[in-house]
Parts: C-alpha cells; structure tokens; sequence
C-alpha cells in the first residue's frame, strides 16, 4: 500500500461552466492544495455536470473551458503527482452510477435541493438539472471519498449523497463509505462584489461586470470590479456596525493574507473604506498574478493537459469501477 492510500480520501470537483472565480480558489481550490499531503486526492472537472442547463452549452467553448480548468488545477497549486486529476465524462461508471443511485432517491428529496429550485426559476429546466444530486452522489461515494472539501453552497449536496447511499444501503446491502462535508470556517462562501447578498458565481460573472474577481482577470479589471464594490453608506470602518459588503471586503484581504479579524481591524480602524479596497485589490491582484504565471507556463506545453487527463482517466477509472461492480453485485445487475 502507497503512503497516499493509507490517508483518508478526498473528491471534488469543479463544474465546467464558465471562468473560475476567487471565490472557487477561496471556498475549493486553495483547500485542496494546501492539503494534499493530508489525504489521497481525487478532483476532476465536472463536465457532464456542465449539460444540465443545455441552452448555455456550446460545444467548442466546453472543450476549451475543460483544458482551461485542469490548467487552474496546477496553476493553483495542485500536483498531479499527489492529486489525480480528471475529467468526470472519461471515467463512464458516473453516469453509470448515477442512474442506479436516482432509482434509490425520492423525487421529494431533490424537489428540496435548493440549486434546483432557484436554477429551474422561470426556466424550463431539464430533467438533468433535477437529477443532479444523484450524479454528484455518484461522483463522491464511487471514490469511497471520506471527505469533500468544498465552499458552504454545496453542503446540501453532500448531505443529499450521504441520504442517497444509507437507502441504497438499506434497499441493497452497504456497499460506499458516507462522506463528509469539509468546509472551512471564514472564506467558504465569498459573495458578489456586486451586490453582497448574493454568492460569487460563475455564471453571474458572465452576465454582470464587476460581479466577480475571476481568475483570468488583468490587474486593472480586478481594481475596477474590487473599487466598485457595494459597501454601504458609511465611509470609515466601524467594528461594531460591519454590513454584509465590508464584511465580504474583509473576508477576502483576510484568506488572501493570513490576517485575523483582530488584527485586520486594528489594520484598517478608522480609515475610510477606499482603503480597505485598494488593500484588497493589491492583494487579489498579487494572488491572481500568480496563478496566471503558472497557468501561463502549462498553457505554453498544451500536450502535458492531455497527459494529466490521461493519466488521470486510468487511475480515477480504477477506483471508481471496482465500487460500480460492487453496486452492480449488490443490485443483482452483475
Ligand atoms: P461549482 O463549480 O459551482 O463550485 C466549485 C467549488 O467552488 C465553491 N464555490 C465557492 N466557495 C466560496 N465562495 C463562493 N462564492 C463559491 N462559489 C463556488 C463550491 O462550493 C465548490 O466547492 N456541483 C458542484 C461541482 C461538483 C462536485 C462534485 C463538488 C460536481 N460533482 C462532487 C464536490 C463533489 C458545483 O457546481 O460546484
């Protein structure tokens, strides 16, 4: 047995729909990374997971934004030699066993799921996007995973994997380990710049300008979107009285540096909140700056991306089909 295989195991995943955020590298990424001596680590590129809202796919913008994505992966810290690395649609026994797993799953339950009602809002949304939850029970429990690091939005998702394995367990016999949320205590739910009361997302950051500090972003697009943020209408920082826009200011310059509450309050006590954004442009632009070097250098030798996903199809191939055969037993499919 490998060191790595005696470690607990870690899945996660990121969905390929549209360019990552600070956010994702706050609340996922940087997690990840930071951890992966601690585990025996699989992440992959959500694909299939992509198709759930089929109007906003275009097939050559999917193709790119996978490769962009793995190139994130290792730009943001992730070593393909300590961490497979994946595309979810190479490894078949998902959607294999997503299917047996939303035979096990009440309709109730996913008309609960909160992404579902709030994405299929006024939309006619595809039976996809209500079957969701089972794939992505599917994506943890083939990995045995007993942790999933991710931001605070997906914790209904990990719940709803791990109702979906103890009744496959009670219908057919235990066959996955139930996983747990890992989530972190400050930073797992970055909101929009835009407007506070929402969360940073990918697919607001394609609709609205100064929304999102994303990945890619040039330095003098980060300073606009991060100067234009919504505070509120004090002007100077007052411990006391923190609205939800400071309060996301803070968070941000507190995950990016390091910085306590304490010692970021004495910091910027009684200055005006121009300079907290500027602080905080200059640090998301030093962090952004960063990544982009990296992702800048795989880019250059595109024919290593190809590798990582090959490798990575074979190693996440062999784990994931040992537990589909063993539901497929336990089922009496096999
Ligand atoms: P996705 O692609 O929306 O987000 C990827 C990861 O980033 C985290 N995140 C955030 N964290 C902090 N602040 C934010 N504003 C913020 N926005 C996003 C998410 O919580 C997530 O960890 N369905 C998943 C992808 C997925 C998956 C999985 C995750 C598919 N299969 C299996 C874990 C395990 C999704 O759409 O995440």
């Amino acid at each position: 047995m490998t060191d790595a295989a005696r470690r607990p195991r870690v899945l996660s995943g990121i969905a390929a729909t549209g360019t990552l955020h600070i956010g994702n590298y706050i609340g996922a990424l940087s997690v990840w990374a930071k951890e992966q001596d601690a585990y025996d680590n699989y992440f992959m590129i959500a694909d299939l997971h992509a198709l759930t809202i089929p109007e906003n796919v275009y097939a050559d913008d999917l193709r790119a934004r996978i490769r962009e994505i793995v190139a994130l992966y290792v730009a943001c810290g992730l070593d393909p030699q300590r961490s497979v690395i994946f595309r979810q649609s190479d490894v078949s026994a998902h959607a294999t066993l997503a299917w047996i797993l939303g035979c096990a799953t009440p309709v109730g339950w996913l008309e609960r799921m909160t992404q579902y009602k709030s994405k299929s809002e006024g939309v006619s949304a595809s039976a996809g996007l209500f079957t969701y939850p089972a794939l992505q029970a599917a994506d943890i429990l083939l990995y045995q995973a007993e942790y999933v690091p991710v931001g605070d939005d997906q914790r209904q998702h990990v719940e709803i994997t791990r109702d979906i394995a103890q009744r496959f367990h009670h219908l057919f016999g235990d066959v996955f380990t139930l996983p747990q949320p890992l989530i972190r205590d400050s930073g797992a739910r970055i909101m929009g710049l835009d407007d506070p009361s929402v969360k940073m997302s990918k697919s607001l950051a394609g609709l609205r300008d100064g929304h999102a500090i994303g990945l890619l972003d040039s330095p003098k697009t980060i300073h606009r979107s991060v100067m234009r943020a919504v505070t509120d209408s004090g002007s100077q920082l007052d411990p006391e009285h923190i609205s939800p826009g400071v309060k996301n200011l803070l968070v941000l310059f507190e995950t990016l540096t390091g910085f306590s509450r304490e010692a970021t309050l004495a910091k910027f006590a009684g200055q005006g909140y121009g300079a907290l954004k500027r602080e905080v442009a200059e640090v998301a632009v030093e962090k952004v700056t960063e990544i982009q070097a990296g992702y800048r250098s795989i880019r250059e030798e595109d024919t290593a991306i190809d590798r990582i996903l090959a490798s990575g199809a074979q190693l996440a191939g062999d784990v994931a089909n040992t537990t589909l055969d063993a539901a497929m037993r336990a089922t009496g499919l096999r």
